[in-house]
């Protein structure tokens, strides 16, 4: 069964005591408590301006590289696998198509509130409070399924377990979209400074510079296709996997 509404973008409010309540991870808390747990975080974060600082301008063309594997006007099932600040959820809900529906899931309550404020009122979205290692949703139920700057984040079983999810809940032939860091080229000039932010800051993203995304894949996994595209010198990419 799946899990209860934690905020309905139509009323933009936390549900009644009837939400289940999941345990926050430890790498969020340990590692990412500034930047998604504390009650200032979202303050602070939530800012186009500094999402756009922290991707070196880029911020704008990834939402929309991304948006543009959706569809213009998305339709089917989609799911977006974590909230992300800055204005990428509003534009995909704006191309929702009539019959089109979106489902977020979120493991942190105070990131779905932030994102229901940010949404219009339509009940063509569902905000969930869910794990992306273990959805709580049946096999093929999506037709696409949304990643944007989540794996860096986790530790590599959580990051495989999450591969591994996306790939059971989304329904044959349809697609994967992944935005997230990728190893950058050897000239790049920001390649000796985001060495130092990961090591410093973001502790398991290192790992998509030292392997491409398929390598979390589940060893049994046979995509239809991968197409990857790497933007700014090689530090970021997009991947599209057909299941
Ligand atoms: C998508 S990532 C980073 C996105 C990007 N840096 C941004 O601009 O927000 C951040 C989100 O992932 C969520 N998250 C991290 N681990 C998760 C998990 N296991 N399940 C669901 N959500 C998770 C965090 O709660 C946070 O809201």
């Amino acid at each position: 069964m799946p899990p209860p509404a934690i905020a309905d973008a139509t009323l933009a409010v936390p549900a009644s005591g009837a939400a289940r309540t999941l345990p926050i991870p430890k790498y969020l808390e340990q590692v990412y408590w500034w930047a998604y747990v504390h009650p200032n975080a979202v303050q602070l974060f939530e800012r186009e301006w500094l999402v756009n600082l922290i991707l070196f301008g880029n911020y704008g063309r990834l939402r929309d590289a991304a948006l543009a594997e959706l569809g213009e006007t998305v339709t089917g099932q989609t799911l977006q696998v974590a909230c992300v600040y800055g204005n990428l959820t509003p534009r995909l809900a704006r191309r929702l198509g009539p019959d089109a529906t979106l489902d977020v899931v979120d493991i942190l309550p105070i990131q779905l509130k932030n994102l229901a404020a940010k949404l219009p009122a339509d009940d063509r979205i569902v905000l969930l409070q869910g794990d992306s290692s273990s959805l709580a949703c049946p096999d093929a139920c999506y037709d696409q399924v949304l990643l944007f700057f989540l794996l860096h984040e986790q530790p590599e079983s959580v990051r495989r377990a999450t591969l591994a999810e996306a790939l059971r809940v989304v329904r044959p032939g349809g697609r994967i979209v992944i935005v997230d860091y990728h190893l950058p080229a050897r000239w790049h000039p920001l390649r000796l400074l985001m060495t130092g932010v990961f090591r410093k800051l973001e502790p398991y993203a290192m790992d998509l510079w030292d392997n491409e995304v398929q390598h979390y894949l589940p060893h049994d996994a046979r995509p239809a296709s991968i197409t990857k595209q790497t933007y700014y010198g090689g530090l970021y990419q997009k991947l599209v996997l057909i299941r």
